[in-house]
């Protein structure tokens, strides 16, 4: 499949937007610097915190760092749960909610089986998905231009 361009300029902090690449949903997250802030409380509790499983596959070189992201604002990755293939949802709000851990600082719950991922798509410990979600090849064109694939 050829490459997506994404035009990123109305994404406020805390957003999510949504482009098709190779017929699978691509997220386009803008993180506060909160949620960017919090990502390295999380690694104890993460199954891969260093994103360091399937790399080739997973993780491209320049997104091997603690947002998983060339820019640490923003977090591009594929929208399909590692476990069977569910597509999670946005949890983006802090603070407890059910089944979720007390500490939860945002996120993705899968709802087919309960995985839940952080802000940089990277799955908790225990739970039915064995990996992170996957980040797609990706450049920046422009300050407000992505190219994904
Ligand atoms: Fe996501 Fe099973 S498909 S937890």
């Amino acid at each position: 499949g050829a490459p997506v361009e994404a035009d990123i300029s109305a994404l406020k902090p805390g957003e999510k937007m949504t482009v098709e690449w190779r017929g699978k949903p691509v997220w386009i997250v803008r993180r506060t610097p909160e949620q960017v802030a919090e990502l390295p409380k999380n690694d104890p509790l993460l199954a891969d915190p260093k994103s360091q499983r399937k790399q080739d596959e997973l993780t491209p070189k320049y997104a091997r760092n603690e947002g998983r992201s060339i820019k640490p604002e923003y977090w591009v990755g594929v929208g399909i749960c590692t476990h069977l293939g569910c597509s999670p949802s946005d949890k983006f709000q802090p603070g407890p909610q059910p089944s979720l851990p007390d500490s939860w600082p945002g996120g993705f719950l899968c709802p087919c089986h309960g995985s839940t991922f952080d802000l940089a798509g990277r799955v908790y410990k225990n739970k039915p998905a064995p990996d992170n979600l996957e980040v797609p090849p990706h450049m920046y064109v422009s300050d407000t231009r992505l190219l994904i694939g």
